[in-house]
């Protein structure tokens, strides 16, 4: 340990310690510290919670959600401002993002890694091109850029590199923000992060955006991750979370800067987007607190076909999507122009 540097030395590296640990493969890392309700060794570190004045929002079932009481939300003490809400999605609400994320998030304008080496207009439709499933490209496909674009090289948001953001992930944000107490935040930039079963994430921090006391929000499907988050320098040593499909962690407060990574990509041990999958009623008037409420449920209920479904079931059964959603202008600011003072 060396206490003249403010940089973080190899030996006191904890987080990349752990991040080692669980991505390894000979040995199999021990589950037994990984933090998840039903683990009984952390009752202590995984703490059931109930927000605040918690109101019904008649926009649950419109977006594939339960009803916000039947939600579980969890803190963490060690990790103050980590939130875990346990898979609030119906089935169908699963296959409904799951679906998205694949069939539509991918189309033009939004970008993509594989933009670099080509240009398609619809990936999805492109991997399924005569009649035929072209695995290679399917398996190319790493992420997806919504909204204010990440760009991964200058790490820097411009209006210019910005497309609008789409309406129903932005309706998901804020009805999960509002739940939490967050009643202004915005959803503005999103990455869709495509994970195969032996991909990693590495260890960073998220600060691109302008607004770093909004919270952060991630949304898991498919195939399981174990999620390190640790504390604002690498020396601290973080806590292993499992993140299962539906399960949504919010970064916010003291976590929104703080390390994390996803060393592993675990099989799912149950597979909630096909448990008693069932159609919602759509026969309701159009509904006021949502756009085009009839389109949403007939988005909604398509996914009940299976035959429908399977190519997306093909694809989950082998990895994981993540949807990680971000604010990024200050409440005050329309442009990233604008001059504010942020009072
Ligand atoms: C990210 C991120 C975590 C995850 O996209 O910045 O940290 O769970 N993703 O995939
Ligand atoms: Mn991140």
């Amino acid at each position: 340990m060396s206490y003249q540097s403010a940089e973080t030395t190899v030996e006191d590296d904890f987080f990349m310690k752990k991040f080692k640990y669980y991505k390894a493969n000979k040995p199999k890392p021990s589950l037994s510290a990984v933090l998840f309700p039903e683990n009984v060794d952390k009752q202590d570190e995984i703490v059931p919670t109930m927000p605040n004045k918690v109101h019904e929002d008649p926009r649950t079932r419109f977006l594939g959600l339960k009803t916000t009481k039947e939600w579980q939300t969890f803190y963490f003490p060690k990790r103050p401002g980590l939130i875990l809400i346990k898979n609030p999605f119906t089935s169908i609400g699963q296959r409904y993002w799951i679906r998205k994320c694949l069939e539509i998030y991918p189309r033009k304008p939004n970008k993509l890694n594989i933009d670099i080496e080509l240009t398609l207009s619809d990936w999805w439709q492109e991997c399924f091109k005569n009649g035929e499933c072209n695995k290679q490209l399917m398996k190319k496909l790493r992420w997806t850029t919504l909204g204010y674009h990440h760009n991964w090289d200058t790490k820097v948001y411009t209006e210019e590199n910005k497309t609008p953001f789409p309406e129903d992930l932005s309706e998901l944000s804020d009805v999960v923000a509002k739940y939490l107490g967050y009643s202004s935040f915005r959803a503005e930039a999103a990455i869709v992060n495509y994970y195969h079963m032996n991909s990693t994430l590495s260890g960073h921090t998220d600060h691109s955006e302008v607004n770093l006391g909004a919270p952060l929000f991630s949304f898991s499907f498919g195939q399981s991750a174990i999620f390190l988050l640790g504390g604002k320098e690498k020396s601290v040593e973080p806590s292993a979370i499992l993140l299962s499909s539906g399960d949504i962690a919010v970064m916010s407060q003291e976590a929104r800067l703080c390390y994390h990574a996803v060393p592993k990509i675990l099989t799912a041990s149950n597979f909630p987007w096909n448990e008693n999958v069932s159609s919602i009623d759509n026969d309701v008037p159009n509904f006021k607190y949502i756009a085009d409420s009839q389109v949403f449920l007939s988005a909604l209920n398509e996914n009940v076909d299976d035959i429908k479904w399977r190519d997306f079931e093909n694809y989950v059964q082998q990895s994981r999507i993540n949807m990680n959603v971000r604010q990024v202008l200050n409440d005050n600011q329309k442009y990233l122009t604008d001059c504010f003072i942020n009072l």
